[in-house]
């Protein structure tokens, strides 16, 4: 059977006692959860949700991280201080750092090696615009951010990644990919990482779905071949919502 893994994304919401909160109810509710969860709260509230994990199923994470270790570089935030509160995961590369920050494949290559070489498991998030989609360029969009991403990424290092796969048309507007075009594009980047690490290491990679996964969709797109779990931006903002997200299996 499958592991899936279910990560929540707060994005840029909750106060420290809010985010508390939200990760207590999730640590009681997702008790008997047999998936792998992981929760990425804002910088400012990791310290106090890794208090609050600890000792449970649920993994910390965060949403983002600078490129370099230390020194002069106001504003960010270098794997050693998330390693100091007890973040395991990073999200590296979503498209509102791509799209609203200019971030760019080379940037986030270097994050996602200083993450694995400072043993941080990152989500390497890809996907394309609307435009993209409809002038006949996913594949070579999609293709270009899984090769440049994983650039200088050993096979030994692979098994410490994630892809999540999430359209940017579908990322809160409330469409989402229909599991059919979801999984053709995650059985597309699997062919890709096949070529880069050949058909073993591509089958056992997990592969992410993200845009507008709920409640009521998250069995069906999970079911599909390639659908190795979820990133969930709106929907991880509730226990209520995201309660039954990580459970679509009971
Ligand atoms: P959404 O966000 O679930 O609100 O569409 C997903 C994401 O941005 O990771």
């Amino acid at each position: 059977m499958r592991n899936y893994y279910i990560a929540g994304n707060w994005k840029m919401h909750k106060t420290v006692a809010e985010s508390v909160a939200l990760a207590k109810a999730l640590v009681a509710e997702l008790g008997s959860c047999g998936e792998r969860v992981m929760i990425a709260p804002a910088f400012t509230a990791l310290s106090a949700v890794a208090d609050v994990v600890k000792g449970s199923r649920i993994v910390l994470g965060a949403q983002n991280m600078g490129p370099d270790l230390q020194g002069a570089h106001t504003g960010e935030i270098s794997p050693l201080m998330l390693k100091d509160l007890g973040v395991t995961a990073v999200i590296l590369g979503h498209s509102e750092r791509r799209h609203s920050y200019l971030e760019t494949d080379a940037l986030i290559n270097k994050k996602v090696l200083l993450a694995l070489a400072q043993g941080l498991e990152p989500i390497l998030c890809v996907g394309e615009t609307l435009e993209e989609r409809e002038s006949g360029r996913l594949e070579a969009v999609v293709g270009a951010q899984v090769r440049e991403g994983l650039k200088g990424v050993d096979a030994a290092a692979l098994g410490k990644v994630t892809i999540a796969y999430e359209p940017v048309w579908a990322i809160g507007t409330g469409k989402t990919a229909t599991p059919e075009d979801a999984d053709a594009v995650h059985a597309y980047i699997r062919k890709v990482l096949a070529g880069l690490y050949g058909e073993a290491a591509a089958k056992a990679m997990c592969i992410q779905y993200g845009g507008s996964v709920k409640a009521e969709n998250a069995a069906e797109l999970m079911a599909k071949p390639n659908i190795d779990g979820a990133l969930v931006g709106g929907a991880s903002l509730k226990a209520e919502s995201f309660g039954p997200i990580a459970k679509f299996r009971s």
